[in-house]
Parts: structure tokens; sequence; C-alpha cells
């Protein structure tokens, strides 16, 4: 019975996906909180940090210094399982306290 159905929904699925196949979409462009500021290691940190949210998490939180943005990054990869390693936490830390530091 399973494969049955397994079947069938593969049976509808396919016309579906190829109907799918010649459309495309254009995304409308990240808002602006979404764009992170430039500086060294900015890419690192948007593709590291936009595995699970968006950027605007990033760009919305309070300016802070080295300690604190350290502190967000530990969370993290400590209560929330983000894969970075040390090497490129250290760099992100780096980045978001240069970039998101403390109003001068
Ligand atoms: C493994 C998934 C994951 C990755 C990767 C991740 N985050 Fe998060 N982040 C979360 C979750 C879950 C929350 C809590 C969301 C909520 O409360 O709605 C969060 C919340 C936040 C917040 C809001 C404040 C807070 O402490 O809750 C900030 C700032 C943040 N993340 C920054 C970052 C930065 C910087 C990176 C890159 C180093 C990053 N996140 C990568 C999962 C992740």
């Amino acid at each position: 019975m399973k494969a049955i159905i397994a079947c069938l929904v593969f049976m509808l699925a396919l016309p579906l996906a190829a109907a799918a196949a010649d459309k495309s979409i254009t995304l409308p462009a990240d808002n602006q909180h979404a764009r992170l500021e430039p500086g060294p290691h900015r890419d690192l940190t948007q593709t590291q940090c936009q595995v699970c949210h968006s950027t605007d998490y990033i760009v919305m939180q309070p300016r802070g210094d080295a300690k604190q943005w350290a502190g967000v990054v530990t969370k993290m990869i400590k209560v929330f399982g983000a894969p970075i390693n040390e090497a490129d936490a250290k760099a992100i830390t780096e980045y978001l306290a240069t970039a998101y530091g403390p109003a001068k």
C-alpha cells in the first residue's frame, strides 16, 4: 500500500516539477538591515551567521565591544549548535566588534 501511495505521489509530483523547471523567480533585494557593514571577515560572518537566521539579528542588536560580541558568538555555538570553528569564531568576533562596535 505504502509503495502504491509513494508511486502515486511521485507520478503527481513529476509534471509539477517539470512545470516548475522553466520558471524563475527574482527575490527582492535584502532589506537594508540585512546588509552587513563592509570590513574584514564580513563575508565569513555573512555566510556563517545566516545559516539559521537573517543577519537582521546582528544589525538590530545594540552596538557592543569584543567581549559582548564574543558572548553572542559563543552562545550561538554552545547553546544553538552553530557549526563554527574557533578560528572563524575569533574572526567573526573581530569583525562584529569593529563593524558593530561601541559608538564613537
Ligand atoms: C545553529 C543556528 C544558528 C547560527 C549558525 C547562528 N545563530 Fe544566532 N540565533 C540562533 C537562535 C536559535 C537564536 C534565538 C532566536 C530567537 O530567540 O528567536 C539566535 C539569536 C541571535 C541573536 C539575537 C540575540 C540573542 O542572543 O538571542 C543574535 C544577535 C545572533 N543570533 C547572532 C548570531 C551571530 C553573530 C551568528 C554567527 C556567529 C549567529 N547568530 C549564528 C541560532 C543560530
